[in-house]
């Protein structure tokens, strides 16, 4: 009978269910905690997973909050991903080597830190596309947080090369020297590009990690750029972009980035919980709602 009370008491109740946060400025928009709720009720664990506004100097204060309330692990969204970085105890080998932290797993006294964007992107194309990224030329456009956040991960399926394109060519050229030099990566695997630099090359995989959809524009690229039968992956979701329309007229095939954005979150809740969730019915979901 004491364990019927206990287990009736709505404080105890209160206290299993794991809590998850995702925080941002702004964060509103967030899909997370629909797709958390949905990884929840699939895998049938207990948790709560709540949104976070955070003052734009009130990241560390806002985390230390929801730590000290028993919170389990937050997902962390703009503009806090280095400020993460740099606040977390440890960091694993892709969060360390992007130099921004997506989540937090709270662990006795620590705070660990991973990146997750890249491993998300990476199974979109594998396992949902079923496009295979071994031995592919790959053109990714951007060299701000987002590429870089993604070039470990795609480094690791061993492309045949990696060129990185941007408008300011020192950031792309920084970007290859951080990835080139310490890992022993030629030229050939990995190299930096302007836009207006191209000759006849082209691509089986060109990703857009610019933030230039977001304000429904893109990059010129030129009209041979796709090989046959490449894919062109753009990072942003929800819409059909410029960079998506250009590549369909263009004889590729095209995809927003809704897969890579529900592949990082069962990332995440797989370092939480340590089950992997389906993640096919979710994009399904959201792609339906959109
Ligand atoms: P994020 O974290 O989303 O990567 P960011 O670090 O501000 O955001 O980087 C945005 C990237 O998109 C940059 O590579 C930027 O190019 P620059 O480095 O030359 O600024 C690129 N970008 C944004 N708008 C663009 C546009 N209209 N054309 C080409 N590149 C664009």
């Amino acid at each position: 009978m004491q364990d019927g009370v206990a287990r009736s008491d709505p404080a105890t109740i209160a206290r299993m269910t794991d809590r998850y946060a995702v925080i941002g400025n702004p964060v509103a928009h967030s899909k997370s905690p629909q797709i958390h709720t949905e990884f929840a009720r699939q895998t049938g664990h207990d948790i709560a997973y709540t949104k976070i506004h955070a003052p734009l100097d009130g990241f560390k204060a806002e985390v230390a909050k929801f730590r000290d309330a028993g919170g389990k692990g937050l997902n962390i969204t703009v503009p806090f991903k280095l400020e993460a970085w740099n606040s977390v105890n440890q960091l694993d080998s892709l969060a360390l080597d992007a130099e921004a932290v997506k989540t937090i797993a709270f662990r006795g006294g620590e705070m660990v830190g991973f990146n997750t964007d890249g491993i998300g992107l990476v199974r979109d194309i594998k396992d949902n596309l079923q496009h295979s990224i071994k031995g592919q030329r790959i053109l990714l456009m951007g060299a701000g947080g987002a590429a870089h956040g993604v070039l470990k991960p795609l480094l690791l399926e061993q492309p045949e090369h990696v060129v990185i394109v941007n408008r300011t060519l020192e950031k792309a050229q920084r970007l290859t020297a951080h990835f080139e030099a310490p890992r022993g990566l030629a030229t050939r695997h990995i190299s930096a590009r302007s836009y207006d630099d191209f000759g006849s090359e082209q691509f089986d995989l060109v990703i857009n990690a610019t933030s230039a959809s977001l304000d429904g524009s893109m990059p010129a690229l030129p009209d041979h750029i796709f090989a046959g039968d490449a894919l062109a992956y753009d990072m942003v979701y929800g819409k059909t972009t410029p960079f998506m329309q250009f590549a369909q007229a263009h004889g590729a095939r095209a995809t927003d980035g809704l897969g890579m954005l529900v592949e990082q979150a069962a990332e995440s809740f797989f370092i939480w919980r340590g089950v992997r969730p389906q993640t096919a019915p979710v994009i399904a979901l959201l792609r339906a709602a959109l």
